[in-house]
């Protein structure tokens, strides 16, 4: 079966200052035998990325170092208001942290979130990590400052049910689902203890067959949030960091659904191509493709090949459906499922 690259609009690639946890030329290595040959990447590194210096500087570094199309996110901070100009010139789309999760990257206080939205150009998306509540409040600023609001990882049942009715009401809102919380639950969090932590933390059943009953209507984008930590940061005691590696089994997850007949094959490229291109408003890559065996079966394995961290949640699961080839600009980057040149 042959499917357009596909686009994954979540995923952390530590540079700069994580790259013990992965690197640009890993983390898009990991996106290539996952069947995604665009990233974007989030903002939450050290040095954040909220000033034009540090992420022109990053960008310029995505573009050297990654296998695969790369763009970054612009970070907001309430310390560097006066960059956003700036930045939104740049970056496709902005990333405000309203809730506590890994890094120090969070806006706090209703002013300067204010400002935030009134700053930043109605043509670019506002990406929020906003949990419950603030779900609320990110919509009604969308809603007063006339802002297409995109909410990253949408994880509870009220939050979707809340945004599908914001959007039934005409609000410029989409969202995006990841994989962990489709597939996982809270019984999977206890069974897997650090290595199903992240934020948001998985929900309960009822959690997960509203995002699935709303993978048809509401939801606009399935996207990793590819957040590798290493083994022994997942082990420490105190201060385990949140946050799942997912670009190499994204793919894989949703292709066994699809095989399973729980999901269409045309609707899942709308959720990983059409929509987060649409979106974003991101750029044709041409005599590009993915060649997936739909019928495969197997075990995902141990341990996930590329991303630095090595380890993955889904490790053990049977899955059906897996990238074999991966073409990008008329090159051969994959074959076998095996990303060339890379070692
Ligand atoms: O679990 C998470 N990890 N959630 C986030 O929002 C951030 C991410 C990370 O950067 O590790
Ligand atoms: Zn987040
Ligand atoms: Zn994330």
């Amino acid at each position: 079966m042959i499917l357009p690259g596909l686009v994954d609009i979540h995923v952390h690639l530590r540079t700069p200052g994580g790259e013990h946890k992965e690197d640009f030329r890993t983390g898009s290595a990991a996106a290539l035998a996952g069947g995604f040959t665009m990233l974007l990447a989030m903002p939450n590194t050290q040095p954040p990325l909220v000033t034009l210096e540090s992420w022109h500087s990053a960008q310029t570094r995505a573009q050297n170092e990654s296998l695969c199309d790369v763009f970054l996110y612009a970070g907001a901070s309430a310390e560097k208001l006066n960059e956003l100009p700036a930045l939104a010139n740049e970056a496709p789309a902005l990333k405000i942290y309203m809730d506590q999760t890994y890094g120090p990257l969070r806006v706090r206080g209703l002013e300067n979130l204010i400002r935030i939205f009134a700053s930043w150009p109605a043509s670019k998306p506002i990406c929020v990590h906003a949990e419950g509540e603030s779900v609320a409040l990110a919509l009604g600023l969308a809603a007063t400052y006339n802002k297409h609001l995109h909410v990253c990882h949408v994880a509870r049942k009220s939050e979707i049910e809340l945004i599908a009715k914001a959007k039934a009401g005409g609000l410029p809102v989409t969202c995006e689902v990841t994989p962990h919380h489709l597939f996982l639950t809270q019984a999977d969090a206890a069974r897997l203890g650090p290595y199903g932590d992240m934020r948001p933390t998985l929900g309960t059943p009822e959690d997960q067959q509203a995002l699935w009953q709303h993978l048809i209507t509401t939801i606009d984008c399935i996207a990793s949030d590819h957040a590798p930590h290493t083994r022994d940061e997942k082990e420490l005691i105190d201060g385990s960091p949140p946050g799942v590696p997912g670009l190499e089994s994204t793919l894989p997850l949703m292709l066994t659904a699809a095989a399973q007949g729980r999901i269409t094959y045309a609707r899942l490229v709308e959720l990983l191509y059409t929509n987060p291109r649409r979106i974003f408003n991101l750029p044709e890559q041409a005599d590009t493709f993915i060649e997936v065996d739909p019928l495969a079966k197997y075990t995902f394995p141990e341990h996930p090949l590329y991303t630095k961290c090595a380890w993955s949640p889904f490790s053990g699961m049977p899955m059906t459906g897996k990238v074999q080839r991966v073409v990008l600009r008329g090159q051969e980057v994959v074959r076998d499922g095996l990303v060339l040149n890379f070692r």
